[in-house]
């Protein structure tokens, strides 16, 4: 399963990338602006530091306008993915790009029928998006269920990204239900590595090398 990371922050991606953690970044209109940076400028940086692909979120609602920007994005790397919203515009900005041989993530995506329109318009990723929906009491796993099912039934190419990730429990449900990649904040990333049986085993081997006075260097 491929880890992509969920912010626009820069120091945050590069102690991630620096581990080998990340394959990929996504960005959104929201991570912009708590990042406080320019899109172009911001986007250049992160596709700078990292190999994998960069999703770049268009802010038009209309097909041409979206199209236009989504080239306008392009232009910043060759990492760039653009990413559209899952309406009828995006869906056929989507086709367009795609055609021209483009990456295009299509976002916003919340049922299992959007999924199987964004893999026949093309989509390279498409982001279900759990914790939104876990957030009004319906079943994000379900969806993700559901597309990996559907996707497989008929060979779609279209990745599942999973989106939304709010815990480390989301990211151990979607590696079990096959989700392709997972797009998690920073911080959530990081505290995968979190066991408490980790921090007790440690505190004792430690307690140990401080009564047999154990060195190595
Ligand atoms: C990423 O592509 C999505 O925009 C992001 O995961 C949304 O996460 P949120 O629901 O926590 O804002």
């Amino acid at each position: 399963m491929k880890f992509f990371v969920d912010t626009a922050e820069i120091d945050a991606i590069a102690e991630l990338n620096d581990l080998g953690m990340v394959d990929g970044v996504t960005t959104n209109p929201s991570l912009i602006k708590k990042s406080g940076r320019d899109i172009i400028e911001v986007t250049k940086e992160i596709c700078a530091l990292v190999d994998g692909p960069v999703s770049a979120e268009v802010t038009a609602i209309d097909a041409k306008t979206m199209i236009a920007e989504g080239r306008k994005l392009l232009e910043i790397a060759d990492n760039i993915t653009v990413k559209v919203p899952l309406t009828w515009d995006g869906l056929q900005a989507c086709k367009a790009l795609t055609d021209d041989g483009h990456k295009v993530n299509v976002t916003l995506c919340f049922s299992a029928n959007q999924a199987l329109l964004a893999a026949k318009a093309g989509a390279t990723f498409i982001s279900p998006f759990i914790g939104r929906l876990d957030d009004i009491n319906l079943d994000g796993m379900e969806l993700i269920e559901d597309i990996r099912t559907i996707y497989d039934n008929y060979g779609f190419d279209t990745e599942i990204l999973a989106a939304s990730i709010r815990s480390a429990n989301h990211v151990l449900d979607c590696a079990r239900l096959g989700a392709d990649v997972i797009t998690a904040p920073p911080a959530v990333i990081k505290a995968l590595v979190n066991h408490p049986l980790t921090d007790k085993g440690l505190a004792a081997f430690l307690a140990d090398i401080k009564a047999a006075d154990i060195k190595i260097l």
